[in-house]
């Protein structure tokens, strides 16, 4: 089967964005936030503002924005080109397709750490902002949490699953009018529900984004990548001290090669957290359609608790008799 035709062609010489740059969370409980993402994701509060913080995983200064607000989803997605000639080719074609590209005021690309800020939206309603230049941290990430460090920089930093109403306007969107290649598709039927999610990558990283219908939230999850299957374990008995609820068990998916667990963020969407992912070479990549979600496992964690086990029956050889006092003697 070929998955090129029937998914939206990756467009010739589109202009590329180099990789996922930051994440913006409007989160309703912010102290909850802060604890979960340092102490259970292993990130680090990177700056404090009036009405959030900024977290860093890796070189970059910033890649995560809590913003304090009701919506508890995802409230924009920075998309980081390598530099301004590329950030004006992109907001040239997507203003050529009919969207908006709004410049926005130098003190919100200020606030996002980066030299230059347009902003537009997707069309499952997701804000996307185009930047460059973003600020770089003055000394190297390092977690006692996570000793094998995030796998991100140049890579972005993980990948993130949007919601979309139209998944050929979204592929169009971000394959024509981005830059992004398509990776592969996984169709399958999934506990009942059918499935079909696109994946596109933007640089070596197996995918950035993937997409497959509406989902409740703007976001579905987001990846985080660390460099050593003990730390993925590590994180899973953090969440497990925290009560932080396992959405689907460890497993392994087919297109990235990633092993991984998902679990809800105190926001109601879903982290991912794993490692091992695979890398794309443009050069020989062929886009397939995987049957399967994953390889193993990635199961809700309800399938693996067994039944209460039944109180053996009572054995006179070899539990003795009853005695008078319903005792029974040895
Ligand atoms: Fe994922």
């Amino acid at each position: 089967m070929d998955a090129t035709a029937a998914t939206t062609a990756d467009a010739a010489g589109a202009p590329a964005i180099e990789q996922l740059g930051y994440l913006v969370f409007e989160v309703s409980d912010l102290a909850a936030w802060e604890a979960f993402a340092t102490g259970v994701l292993g990130l680090a509060v990177a700056r404090r503002g009036p009405r959030g913080l900024a977290l860093r995983m890796d070189g970059h200064a910033q890649r995560f924005f809590l913003v304090e607000g009701p919506a508890d989803d995802l409230a924009a997605v920075g998309w980081q080109v390598a530099d301004e000639a590329g950030l004006e080719a992109v907001a040239a074609r997507l203003r050529a397709a009919g969207h908006d590209v709004v410049e926005e005021p130098a003190e919100v690309a200020a606030a996002r750490g980066v030299v230059r800020l347009l902003s537009t939206v997707d069309p499952g309603g997701v804000r996307v902002e185009l930047v460059f230049g973003p600020a770089m941290a003055d000394a190297p990430f390092a977690s006692p949490l996570v000793p094998s460090g995030f796998v991100a920089d140049g890579h972005g930093l993980g990948h993130l699953v949007v919601s979309t109403g139209d998944d050929a306007a979204t592929g169009a969107f971000y394959q024509q009018l981005l830059g992004f290649r398509l990776s592969d598709r996984i169709v399958c039927q999934f506990y009942g529900f059918d499935v079909d999610i696109t994946f596109l990558h933007t640089n070596a990283r197996h995918h950035s984004l993937a997409f497959g219908g509406k989902q409740p939230k703007r976001l579905h999850h987001f990846l985080l990548e660390v460099g050593s299957l003990d730390d993925v374990g590590a994180a899973l008995d953090r969440c497990a001290a925290a009560g932080v609820r396992i959405a689907q068990s460890l497993g392994r998916h087919p297109n990235d090669r990633m092993v991984s667990f998902y679990a809800l963020t105190p926001s109601g969407f879903q982290f991912e957290y794993g490692t091992g992912g695979r890398l794309v070479d443009d050069a020989s990549w062929q886009p397939t359609i995987h049957d399967r979600i994953s390889e193993w496992g990635h199961h809700p964690p309800e399938r693996y608790v067994p039944r209460r086990p039944r109180p053996p029956r009572p054995d006179p050889e070899r539990d003795g008799t009853p005695g008078a006092d319903g005792r029974t003697t040895p």
